[in-house]
């Protein structure tokens, strides 16, 4: 399928690392730079996107969608004060988080026929098959993580589960079954421990099915995500996005990724009481001037 040309997915392995928090200030700042935006909360079962916002009651939410209740996701946008900025709440039908892939694939239609430039989901913790599939459906994906070793760690499973996923799809797609016995093989390395990075894999790969394995190699190279380090402190913090990175080429083959930094700042905490995104509370603030550089990024980069 060809990728949809202007959807971000916001994702993050571990809970609580400010995936809502920028979903919802980068939607400000990208809107701020002209864009039309549409951000998604995509969260599904625990959405909170709104009340960054400082949205009570939504009218509408993502369950009018999923089961029928209005026929176009146009139907359910929100407008918000902010210009050019419009929202998606969260739905909670039982079950949502667990969507078919028919229905996310739906979804990723309505979301890439929205009438703006740009759709932000913000997405549930984790590597679900459910974020992950969204990921990369996506066009771009935004991976934030904080500076701690754990953390870390977790981007790198989170990247790999997403590359497993990707090749899992395009080996069945190619009806490749010798290549999909093989993947089945290196998740389980401590046993073929000859195929633990990518390198390794891709030289069997090539041994069973050269143009097939080529042609693999080329499209993990669009899966290469945006790494957003989160509320960052100390100089030894701003590095982790190096170790990544490393990690990333070392391991999975992916080079030239981009990193980002955003630092801890107390405005986040207080505009949270004030129930209006930082961007708007505090727009002077670090973390502002942080969220407007990624913005800056990822125009750029479009
Ligand atoms: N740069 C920052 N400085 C200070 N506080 C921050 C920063 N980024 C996020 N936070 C705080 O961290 C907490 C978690 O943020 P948020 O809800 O955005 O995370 P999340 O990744 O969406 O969580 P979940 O996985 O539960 O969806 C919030 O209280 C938020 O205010
Ligand atoms: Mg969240």
């Amino acid at each position: 399928m060809e990728k949809p040309k202007n959807i971000f997915a916001i994702v993050g392995p571990k809970g609580g690392v400010g995936k809502s928090t920028i979903s919802a200030n980068l939607a400000i700042a990208l809107s701020e730079l002209g864009k039309r935006v549409i951000a998604v909360d995509l969260d599904l079962g625990t959405s909170n996107l709104h009340a960054i916002f400082g949205i009570r009651e939504s009218r509408h939410t993502l369950d009018d969608f999923v089961l029928n209740r209005v026929k176009n996701l146009s139907d359910i946008v929100l407008d918000t004060k902010i210009n050019n900025l419009g929202i998606i709440c969260g739905g909670d039908v039982p079950g949502i988080a667990n969507m078919a892939y028919q229905k996310k694939l739906k979804l990723i239609r309505h979301l890439s026929n929205l009438d703006c430039d740009l759709v932000l989901l913000d997405l549930a913790p984790g590597a679900s098959y459910n974020v992950v599939d969204f990921l990369i459906i996506a066009q771009r994906g935004l991976l934030v993580t904080t500076p701690e070793v754990p953390s870390l760690l977790n981007v790198y499973s989170f990247i790999k589960a997403t590359v497993f996923r990707r090749l899992t799809f395009y080996f069945k797609h190619k009806k490749c079954f010798e290549l999909l016995e093989l993947l089945e093989k290196a998740k389980d390395f401590d046993n073929h421990p000859h195929l633990k990075t990518m390198e390794g894999l891709f030289r069997e790969a090539r041994k069973i099915d050269i143009e097939t394995a080529n042609s693999a190699k080329k499209i993990l190279s669009t899966l290469k995500p945006f790494v957003v380090v989160n509320r960052v402190q100390t100089e030894n913090d701003a590095n982790a996005g190096e170790v990544i990175q490393n990690l990333l080429q070392q391991y999975l083959s992916i080079d030239g990724g981009v990193t980002m930094t955003i630092h801890e700042d107390n405005a986040v905490k207080n505009a949270i009481v004030r129930m209006t995104p930082a961007m708007i509370d505090a727009p002077q603030s670090i973390f502002s001037r942080d969220i407007n550089q990624i913005a800056a990024k990822i125009v750029t980069s479009q």
